[in-house]
Formats: C-alpha cells, sequence, structure tokens
C-alpha cells in the first residue's frame, strides 16, 4: 500500500473523545521507549509527525494520525514507567487501559516488544491480557538493527516458548527497525488487508 498523506488530528487524554466516525484504526503499544511513535514515522515516511525521545515517557496521550483521508494510526502511551517519579507504575496506566478496553472496533492493536531483551514479565502480561479481550493483535519486534541475526533468533525462540505455553498458537510476528525500514512492507500489507476486509 502507498501512503499518499498522513496528518496529525489531535491529542487525547480520554478514550470518550476520541474520533467516533468508525474508520479503521491500527494501534501502537508496548514498553516506554521500545519505538512505536519512531515506527509510526517510519510507516509513513516522516522524521517528526510522531513526537519520538531517548528518554522513556514522551508521549503521555493517545495520538490520532490520519491516513490517506481513510484510516488512522494512533500512537499511545508507553507501559512500566511512570515519567513522574521514575518508577515502575502498577498495571499499565489509566490511558492504556481505558483505551484498550473501551475503544470499540480497533481493527488491529499491535503490540512492540524490544527485540534486543529476554522476554519481558509486563509484556507477557500485557499481551495475556489484550488477548483475553479478543482484540486482534500483532507482534512487533523492534529495533532489530541493533542485534546480530543469531542473537535475534535465539531471543524470537525464547518469546515463542513462552507464549506458546500460554496460548495454542502465535499471533502474527513481524520484526522491524525504525532506522533501516525492516518491517514496513510487512506492517503495510497487514493494514491494507484488513482494512479490505
Ligand atoms: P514513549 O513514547 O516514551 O513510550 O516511547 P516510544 O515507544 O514512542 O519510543 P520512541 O519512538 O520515542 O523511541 C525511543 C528511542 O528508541 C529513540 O531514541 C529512538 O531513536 C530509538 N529507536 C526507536 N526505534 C528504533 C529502531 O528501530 N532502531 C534503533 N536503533 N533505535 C530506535
Ligand atoms: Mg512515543
Amino acid at each position: 500500500m502507498k501512503i499518499t498523506s498522513a496528518e496529525f488530528v489531535s491529542s487525547y487524554a480520554d478514550v470518550d473523545k476520541c474520533p467516533k466516525d468508525g474508520r479503521p484504526e491500527f494501534a501502537f503499544i508496548g514498553r516506554s521507549n521500545v519505538g512505536k511513535s519512531s515506527l509510526i514515522n517510519m510507516l509513513v515516511n516522516s522524521r517528526h509527525l510522531a513526537k519520538t525521545s531517548s528518554t522513556p515517557g514522551k508521549t503521555q496521550t493517545i495520538n490520532h494520525f490520519i491516513i490517506n483521508s481513510s484510516w488512522y494510526l494512533v500512537d499511545l502511551p508507553g507501559y512500566g514507567y511512570a515519567h513522574a517519579n521514575k518508577t515502575l507504575r502498577a498495571g499499565f496506566g489509566r490511558i492504556i487501559e481505558d483505551y484498550v478496553s473501551k475503544r470499540d472496533g480497533l481493527s488491529c492493536l499491535f503490540i512492540l516488544i524490544d527485540s534486543r531483551l529476554e522476554p519481558q514479565a509486563i509484556d507477557l502480561d500485557f499481551i495475556q491480557w489484550a488477548g483475553s479481550r479478543e482484540i486482534p493483535i500483532a507482534l512487533i519486534f523492534t529495533k532489530i538493527d541493533k542485534l546480530k541475526r543469531n542473537e535475534l533468533q535465539k531471543n524470537m525462540k525464547q518469546y515463542e516458548k513462552m507464549l506458546l505455553t500460554r496460548w495454542e498458537e502465535l499471533p502474527t510476528t513481524i520484526l522491524t527497525s525504525a532506522t533501516n525500514k525492516a518491517g514496513r512492507d510487512e506492517i503495510l500489507h497487514l493494514i491494507e488487508e484488513t482494512i479490505g476486509q
């Protein structure tokens, strides 16, 4: 799919204020600093559409971007890190929990995982929590440019093993890098197929 336009719509602190036009919506979630905002920029070929930072906790609200005047990409805050007091926070945060539980008609929730790390409890818990709500999900491994192929394979295998102890089959999984654009075509293809259904 070709991206012909990408525009910021608005930021929302409350899921009830989000657009109600029923357009297909694809959201990005994951730990703070995993690369959600960078991935959105990579998909739409823009450096600055979504705001990124090397410090965790940059995105604090729900941010809608309208693509090709017809569907939304949504940048969400991260979980696992509370900016204000620099401590790990309980749960996933109000905005995230509300968004995932209340946002009807979500076309796909992309759950981002840092490919450099061994399986993290908070990510497995989030996958479990979102998956049990019967939301369509896909797993996106980020920052693969930072790993050697064999390291990546090792981490992927560990994730697979952990997930298969809880799920009968694995969700769609895509390996990505915002730096070298790996995985871009796969994500856009998944979006195109979902919209076309
Ligand atoms: P929060 O909004 O704080 O939750 O973070 P986020 O998940 O939106 O992460 P963001 O996109 O702001 O990126 C965090 C840091 O990781 C930045 O310094 C990015 O440049 C870097 N980064 C993101 N994606 C990649 C990638 O694919 N490869 C590399 N090497 N760095 C990346
Ligand atoms: Mg962000």
